[in-house]
């Protein structure tokens, strides 16, 4: 079974040998942390503590499943919001203390990409990997599955942090990936134009910042002159995003030689980027793989599901193992 609880999901899940998503609960906060424009920590690690006991006991009532059925117990460690991992991983450790299961961490991340394998069973390595999440954006480099290097990474913000902070500048609301998307469905872009930040540089690293502070001063401009449209703008940064995103995911395919594209994380789940990546893809005859929208984001299959690498490794980990808020590796 895995626990995840690094940001602002309370989830729990069962998954048969890395493969078979028996359950899969999840709470949202969203709701709550809405009210605030964005995840309140402390909050965060509140809600977790009411709602943990009841999601895993729906993930074994979802897999018909009884406590003493289970191998082991996997759990997100890192990266994340201190309070709130520390919930998750304390709630694991009682878990499989009582259960006498071994206990397995998890990088949230490395749960991100893995979401790709418990779906698609055809991903041909190397490939390239763009992780694009509300905390990291960064592309690595794959010789096979478990097997990660990093070659690029954002210089500043996530392109989720992105999304949410322009999104709570324009008042489209929390979270601001879904809802920046929503709004470019009803806009143009190129009415407005705003920068494709590092395109020119030749290499695979991102930044972001810019792009966002530029959205906001564009807005400020247009709303003095009277002429702002919420939906132009949301559809210029949404393309101006994406397309960087897809360029630099093709040049490091080229550069590397890779056999298939993955792409991983809650930014993922964007509409414009599955499909330019996709169709790029095709241009020069490499498959895309993207997981489904609802394991693109926060999720506790995708880190049952990975953690089964370290269960047949035998990398269990022991009852003192500590809950990180920053990346270890990747
Ligand atoms: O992976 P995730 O659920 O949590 C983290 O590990 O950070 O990613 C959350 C991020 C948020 O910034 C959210 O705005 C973004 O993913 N997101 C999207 C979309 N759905 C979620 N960004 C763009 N388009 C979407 N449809
Ligand atoms: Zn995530």
């Amino acid at each position: 079974m895995g626990i995840e609880t690094s940001c602002d999901e309370t989830a729990a899940a069962v998954v048969k040998n890395g493969k078979e998503i028996l359950s899969n609960v999840i709470n949202s906060q969203i709701n709550i942390h809405s009210q605030f424009g964005g995840v309140v920590p402390e909050v965060a690690s509140r809600q977790h503590i009411e709602n943990i006991g009841p999601v895993v006991d729906a993930a074994f009532r979802e897999a018909g499943l009884a406590y003493s059925d289970i191998d082991a117990v996997a759990v997100t460690n890192r990266p994340g919001l201190i309070g709130a991992l520390l919930v998750g991983l304390s709630f694991a450790k009682s878990f499989a203390y009582a259960l006498q299961r071994p206990l397995l961490a998890v990088n949230h991340l490395e749960g991100h990409i893995y979401a790709n394998f418990l779906e698609h069973s055809d991903i041909e390595f190397p490939a390239v990997c763009l992780v694009v999440s509300g905390g990291h954006t960064s592309l690595l480099y794959m010789s096979s599955i478990g097997e990660y290097e990093l070659i690029g990474q954002t210089r500043d913000d996530a392109a989720g942090e992105a999304f949410d902070k322009v999104a709570r500048f324009l008042g489209l609301g929390y979270p601001g990936g879904p809802a920046i998307q929503k709004a470019a469905e009803k806009g143009k872009p190129g009415r407005v134009v705003l920068p494709r930040v590092y395109l020119d540089r030749n290499d695979f690293e991102f930044s972001f910042s810019g792009l966002k502070t530029a959205s906001m001063n564009q807005w400020n401009k247009l709303k003095r002159k009277g002429s702002a449209d919420v939906n132009d703008l949301a559809a210029e940064f949404q393309a101006a995003l994406v397309e960087v995103l897809v360029e630099k995911t093709m040049q490091a395919a080229a550069k590397y030689k890779v056999r298939s594209i993955l792409m991983a994380g809650g930014v993922a789940a964007n509409q414009e980027l599955r499909n330019l990546m996709k169709n790029r893809g095709q241009d020069i005859g490499l498959l895309v793989h993207y997981p489904s929208l609802s394991l693109c984001t926060d999720n506790a299959a995708m880190i049952a599901g990975n953690a089964y690498i370290s269960y047949i490794r035998g990398n269990f980990a022991p009852l003192n193992v500590n809950a990180y808020p920053g990346l270890l590796s990747l």
